[in-house]
């Protein structure tokens, strides 16, 4: 038995500022719709460089919302990435529109703009509504070749963003913000305990679309309008003075506001979003340095950075050529666990859930990316408190588990066993 504290492959940051920051708010007259929602909304913005910014209650709302504003229906597509959480895909059946599913680069996990390309081509019928690809572990997609690709087929691109939050890419020597850019329509960011900004629940899309961001804000709060109203013989008294309790419901639409408690806990910890941000970069820097130090090539090699790219690290992925090493990824990973070690797989390839491959059956020959990818990945431990030891000790467990020895069974199978049980 190891007698070093676990390290999970993420963990959130709550800090004595922001307990007391929720505390005032329990106190206050607010526990929802107060102020601290448009707060945290305005700070949100400002920070992505975007006009609106429209919270919810979590990152999968704020992905429906946005099929929601756009108006996607039965009858209508969308093209997205299988190497994402099933959420990315969900969104689009919420609304009974279909999901095509587009391959991926290997080397960094990421949608792959031709392969969506191919797929717009074979769309004569135009049915592709919107493109969604997933700034994957917190690396920015190639979004200007796909905003490019879907304008030139009418279509819309939302941003799954979830993992990205403060990531920066380039176009034409100009830097942008991920969620402040010319080439996405609506972008959507989850603040859930894994991810950089940690509310327990929480989302949010934002977007430079007046008129989307209005529908935003009236789909989460169950379609209901307080002016514009249809029924104006109802909303005037018989003076003709607006009757002061009357609303309208105009579209159906859900319950997906986000707290007060959950705003405060968001803008405290927006505060320190900077600061997170440099330690991803730091931790992510020295895993490459010692992976490069401790592996023979290909052996282990991280994700494959995109030139001009500041990436946000929501996640560390490497590569891991497990037949190379003759040990199995469930080998290693219980290996890694029993010495205190967290791993994970992001994703199992989301075509492939027995759902998506009912109502979206995807040619295998289609997705060789996402299966070369998929076979090899493996989510190494980060987050900000992790230190330079804690990171060594990482790269060394994964080593050793790598180099498990195979012993034979009584029935003189061979099978790979940790040389070193305890
Ligand atoms: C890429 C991606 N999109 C969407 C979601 C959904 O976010 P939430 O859990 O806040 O609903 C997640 C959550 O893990 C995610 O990783």
């Amino acid at each position: 038995m190891h007698g070093e504290s676990f390290l999970p492959y993420g963990k959130q940051n709550v800090t004595e500022d922001d307990i007391q920051a929720v505390i005032e708010v329990l106190k206050s007259e607010w526990l929802t719709q107060g102020p601290a929602v448009p707060e945290f909304e305005e700070s949100l913005a400002d920070c992505q460089g975007s006009l609106h910014a429209v919270a919810c209650s979590s990152g999968t709302a704020a992905l429906h919302l946005a099929m929601l504003a756009l108006g996607l229906k039965e009858g209508d597509a969308v093209v997205t990435t299988p190497n994402s959480f099933v959420a990315t895909a969900n969104c689009a059946r919420y609304v009974g529109a279909k999901v095509i599913f587009a391959d991926i680069n290997p080397s960094t996990g990421l949608i792959d703009p031709k392969s969506v390309a191919r797929l717009l081509e074979k769309d004569t019928e135009r049915n592709i509504k919107a493109i969604i690809p997933v700034h994957f572990a917190g690396q920015p997609a190639d979004l200007p070749a796909i905003h490019a690709l879907a304008k030139r087929h009418g279509a819309w691109v939302v941003d799954d963003a979830c993992h990205a939050i403060g990531a920066t890419y380039e176009s034409n020597g100009q830097s942008y913000h991920v969620g402040g850019n010319p080439h996405s329509d609506l972008t959507v960011f989850s603040f859930h305990p894994v991810k950089h900004i940690a509310m327990g629940e929480g989302g949010a899309v934002v977007t430079d679309h007046d008129e989307l961001a209005e529908r935003l804000r009236l789909f989460r709060n169950h379609g209901i309008d307080r002016c514009d109203f249809i029924n104006t013989d109802m909303a005037l008294s018989p003076d003709g003075i607006p009757n002061p309790w009357y609303y309208e419901m105009g579209e159906l639409g859900f319950n997906f506001r986000l707290t007060d408690l959950q705003a405060t806990l968001g803008l405290s910890q927006l505060k320190r979003l900077g600061n997170s941000l440099q330690r991803r970069r730091e931790i992510a820097e020295t895993y490459r340095r010692l992976i490069a130090q401790k592996f023979i090539q290909d052996e282990v090699i991280p994700l494959t950075l995109r030139p001009g790219v500041n990436h946000a690290y929501h996640l560390y992925v490497v590569r891991v050529d497990f037949s190379r090493c003759g040990v199995s990824r469930a080998v290693v990973m219980n290996r890694m666990r029993a010495n205190g070690v967290g791993t994970q797989v992001h994703y199992i390839p989301v075509h492939l859930q027995p759902y998506y491959r009912r109502v979206s059956p995807t040619d295998p020959w289609d997705m060789q990316g996402t299966e070369a990818y998929y076979s090899t990945a493996l989510s190494l431990p980060m987050y900000p408190e992790l230190t330079e030891a804690d990171i060594e000790r990482v790269v060394n467990e994964l080593s050793q588990a790598l180099r498990v020895q195979p012993v034979e069974t009584a029935s003189g199978e061979k099978v790979k066993e940790d040389k070193q049980v305890s």
